[in-house]
C-alpha cells in the first residue's frame, strides 16, 4: 500500500513539473519570440520563471524524497540511475545553476536583436532539458516494468 502511494506522489510531482517544462518550451517561449520589445519579452519571461520555479522546486523535491522511499520498497537498477542522473542535473540547475547561466545570458544584450537571440538560445537550452526529461520517463518505465 505504501508503495502505491509513493508511486502515486512520484509520479503527480513528475506530471505537474515536466508538463510545466513542456509548457513553458512549447506554449511560452514561442509566445516570447513573438514579441517585438525587449522589456516585454524579459517581464513575461521573469513572471512565468517566478511562478514556475517555486512549484518545479517542490515537485523535484517530491519526486526525490518519493523516489528514495521507492528504491527502499524495490530496490535499484540501471533505470533507476538514469532518473537519479537527470534528477540530480535539474536540482543543480533549479537551486542555483540556472541562476548561474541567466546572470551570464542577460548580462550583454543591449537592443532588441540581442535579447531575441539569448531567448533563442533559452529555447533550445529548454528543449534539451525537456528531452532528457522524457528520457527519465522512459528510464522510470523501464525500471518498474522490466
Ligand atoms: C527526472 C526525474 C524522474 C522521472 C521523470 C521519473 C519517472 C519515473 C516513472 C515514470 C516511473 C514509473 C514507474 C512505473 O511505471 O511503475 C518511476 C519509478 C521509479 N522511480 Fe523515478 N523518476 C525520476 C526521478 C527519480 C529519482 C530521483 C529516484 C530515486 C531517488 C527515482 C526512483 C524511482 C524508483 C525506485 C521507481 C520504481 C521502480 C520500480 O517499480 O521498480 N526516480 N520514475
Amino acid at each position: 500500500m505504501s508503495y502505491i502511494i509513493a508511486l502515486t506522489i512520484h509520479i503527480i510531482s513528475i506530471v505537474i513539473w515536466i508538463g510545466g517544462v513542456a509548457f513553458v518550451t512549447m506554449v511560452t517561449f514561442p509566445m516570447i519570440l513573438r514579441m517585438d520589445k525587449s522589456l516585454e519579452m524579459v517581464l513575461m519571461f521573469q513572471g512565468t520563471e517566478h511562478r514556475f520555479g517555486k512549484i518545479a522546486k517542490l515537485m523535484v523535491i517530491l519526486a526525490g524524497l518519493s523516489g528514495l522511499y521507492l528504491i527502499y520498497e524495490k530496490g535499484i537498477s540501471s533505470g533507476v540511475w538514469l532518473m537519479i542522473v537527470i534528477w540530480s542535473f535539474y536540482a543543480a540547475l533549479l537551486f542555483g545553476l540556472e541562476k548561474m547561466i541567466f546572470k551570464r545570458l542577460f548580462a550583454r544584450p543591449s537592443n532588441d536583436m540581442d535579447t531575441k537571440k539569448v531567448f533563442n538560445i533559452l529555447q533550445t537550452f529548454h528543449w534539451v532539458v525537456l528531452g532528457l526529461s522524457l528520457l527519465a520517463i522512459i528510464a522510470g518505465i523501464y525500471a518498474g516494468h522490466y
